[in-house]
């Protein structure tokens, strides 16, 4: 049986009985007001991070989740969208897409806000997605992707890339690592399945996305996630798992390469009242301008001792330059 055969023996397990601690989950639960989030959703919470963000909410999208789990982040995105099939739901394990129908219902009836039918559940995989090109605003994805082995991981980015309209935003959330790990952890389909082993480093996950077209890139948290220690797992020292919430951004490419933000800022210091470099970048006198790796470099090259560059803070929240 192939790796993604057991993820999905696994996650009809989680579906059929729910485990809380199963997978992921170091977040706590996002409340919003006036929403309530039943029990069983909260336990099935599978993922890691949050792909609900208001702001990539405006002009009423059409939004697609990839890997239901038990539903939550779908009722949270229902909650802004408000609207029948406002939410598209796709997994490829019946039991999960029932367990969340059943979710559902109960959310409905704790939620005057709410319907059932805000959230059109679809059976159907990530690596072929059952939905047209150019047809959806925001896509999610939530602890599903790092499960991945490299081929399907691209198919999975493409297929993403490929339902997403022009400037419609990929928002994702998934363990990273940057220690190398050995091929007996990488292969061992359960701990994959887990989210325990398939992971990348950064590095190697931005440039999955930005190979695969997407233009920008916003990485708008980084946090600690797992230890596999050699008492419990089959490793030689303490391998260090981290997990980060990612927006990859359909933009056309530039010229120069995609624009990759990390949470660098560049802050002008001189005589002047600003400092213009161009090439569309005005930094006013001590205030932090959030830039791009890319443009980051490009002020960095000048090298002017009046202009700072902080380091990454891996929360970049919007605005600055490109
Ligand atoms: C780690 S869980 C995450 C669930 C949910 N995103 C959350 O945050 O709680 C992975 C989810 O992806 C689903 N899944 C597994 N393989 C899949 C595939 N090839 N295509 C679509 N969904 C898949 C599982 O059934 C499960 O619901």
């Amino acid at each position: 049986m192939g790796y993604l055969e057991t993820t999905k023996d696994v996650y009809k397990e989680a579906a059929l009985t729910p485990d809380v601690g199963l997978c992921c989950t170091t977040n706590p639960i996002w409340e919003l007001p006036g929403l309530k989030i039943p029990l069983i959703m909260q336990q099935m919470n599978y993922g890691c991070g949050s792909t609900v963000h208001p702001r990539d909410l405006v002009n009423n999208p059409r939004i697609l989740y990839v890997g239901v789990g038990g539903g939550m982040e779908l009722l949270q995105f229902a909650y802004f969208s408000r609207q029948e099939n406002g939410v598209i739901g796709v997994d490829v394990v019946d039991e999960m897409l029932e367990a969340s129908r059943v979710n559902f219902k109960e959310a409905e009836a704790m939620n005057p806000c709410f319907k059932s039918e805000f959230v059109n559940l679809r059976k159907g995989d990530a690596l072929n997605l059952p939905l047209d090109d150019n047809s959806i605003d925001v896509a999610a994805q939530n602890c599903l992707f790092n499960i991945f082995k490299t081929e399907d991981l691209k198919k999975a980015i493409a297929e993403m890339y490929r339902v997403l309209k022009p400037h419609g935003r990929l928002v994702m959330s998934d363990p990273t690592c940057e220690q190398e790990m050995s091929d007996k952890l990488r292969n061992d389909e359960r701990l994959r399945a887990l989210c325990l082993s398939g992971s990348l480093p950064i590095n190697e996950y931005v440039k999955m996305l930005t190979d695969a077209g997407f233009g920008t890139i916003e990485i708008r948290a980084r946090k600690a996630y797992r230890i596999l220690d050699p008492v419990h797992y089959d490793v030689d020292e303490l391998i260090y798992i981290e997990s980060i919430e990612v927006a990859a951004i359909k933009d056309l490419m530039p010229k120069d390469g995609p624009c990759i933000f990390t949470g660098k800022a560049a802050i002008y210091y001189g005589e002047e009242d600003y400092f213009d470099d161009g090439k569309g970048h005005t930094l006013l006198k001590n205030q932090p301008l959030a830039i791009c790796d890319k443009t980051a470099g490009a002020l960095a090259s000048l090298g002017r001792d009046d202009i700072f560059i902080s380091p990454s803070t891996f929360h970049y929240d919007g605005g600055g330059c490109c």
